[in-house]
């Protein structure tokens, strides 16, 4: 019930959000309204993020523009969201990788299982903004573009009975996010993939209708799913980034010295972003197992790992578009081993 009255409230919101907004972007005392959508909660490293954003851009060009966050899918689920980003309806939203498999197909590669062989390698890659560019500009063509990524850790499977083996997994319905390659993804692990949106996940465990799903650690906690699920266990088979998207017009709009601006605001959030993240996964592990009683379960990584491998030739055979960042992670890959 108090779930249909939320879901009521903000589908109200939305609505009157959207309807007040006059063609691309409004204006309120001569300003211009940026509206940013994002499926986390207030207190998520995202938001806090977001609004660095938002005092950068104001503070340098408050006389022109207001910007305003829309948080916990208030504006639509993702892909909702990233829909009104495309027509311009909202500015920017931040959207998992796997959410924009279907604008282009460079991003299948984040949903390649044991992609990245640490967070440093993930992390060194994703900053690299001079390689990132061409990336971010394949959805040139949907009329959106990424200007900046935000850290969403490494993603682990969880359920409500231990899974401490990838047999484990067998026949288990595990969620995943919506997108083919996530989908084949948790299939090569044996188990049943289950697509849906992440607002759908916690009555979907809790109900039965799924078994599990497979998230970072704030999952449990920013969207309560340790309340329904209580083993985590760390095989840590995906790295996939968030990112922050803009409608393409708007970007195409900008002065150079405005774009100069949204573009700084964009790295300055990622930074702070990425320091709440490592502070936020700690309080996160911490609140699982103190207060929600969610087990952390050591596994072999190893094991999981095998049972997936395989996926790499596969993707990269059917996918050509995704070789060349391929190989550029292997190379970051090796970098790495030889520095160890
Ligand atoms: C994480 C990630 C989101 C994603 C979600 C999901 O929370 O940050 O972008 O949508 O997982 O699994 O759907």
């Amino acid at each position: 019930m108090r779930k249909t009255i939320k879901r009521f409230a903000a589908a109200g919101l939305a609505a009157a959000a959207i309807l007040s907004l006059t063609g691309c972007g409004s204006l309120t005392d001569g300003k211009r309204i940026i509206r940013v959508s994002h499926a986390q909660s207030e207190t998520h490293p995202e938001h806090l993020g977001l609004l660095a954003f938002k005092e950068y851009v104001e503070e340098h060009l408050g006389d022109k523009y207001e910007v305003q966050i829309f948080p916990n899918e208030l504006l639509g689920s993702a892909q909702k969201a990233i829909e009104l980003t495309q027509t311009g309806a909202i500015d920017f939203v931040v959207a998992g990788t796997a959410n924009l498999e279907t604008f282009a197909e460079v991003y299948e590669i984040f949903s390649m299982p044991y992609l990245f062989d640490s967070e440093e390698v993930y992390k060194s890659v994703m900053q690299d903004t001079d390689y990132m560019e061409q990336v971010y500009a394949s959805t040139d063509e949907a009329g959106f573009r990424v200007v900046t990524w935000y850290n969403a850790g490494t993603r682990n499977f969880y359920a409500k009975t231990p899974i401490n083996t990838p047999d484990d997994l067998t026949g288990k319905k595990i969620r995943v996010q919506q997108s083919p390659a996530s989908v084949a993804m948790a299939n090569a692990f044996g188990a049943a993939a289950a697509p849906m949106g992440f607002g759908e996940v916690y009555t979907a465990i809790q109900q039965g209708v799924i078994d599990g799903a497979e998230n970072n650690e704030l999952a449990l906690t920013n969207n309560k799913h340790g309340e329904v699920a209580k083993y985590y266990s760390y095989n840590k088979h995906q790295m996939v980034p968030d990112m922050l998207v803009a409608n393409l017009k708007f970007l195409n709009g900008l002065s150079d010295e405005e774009y100069q601006v949204f573009k700084e605001a964009a790295l300055l959030s990622t930074e702070v972003e990425m320091e709440e993240w490592d502070k936020s996964i700690e309080e996160a592990k911490q609140i699982a197992a103190e207060q929600m009683g969610v087990e952390f379960l050591d596994v072999d990584v190893n094991a999981f790992k095998e049972k997936v491998l395989p996926l790499h030739e596969s993707m990269l055979e059917e996918n050509p578009k995704i070789v060349d960042l391929y190989d550029h992670i292997q190379a970051a890959n090796e970098l790495a081993k030889g520095e160890e």
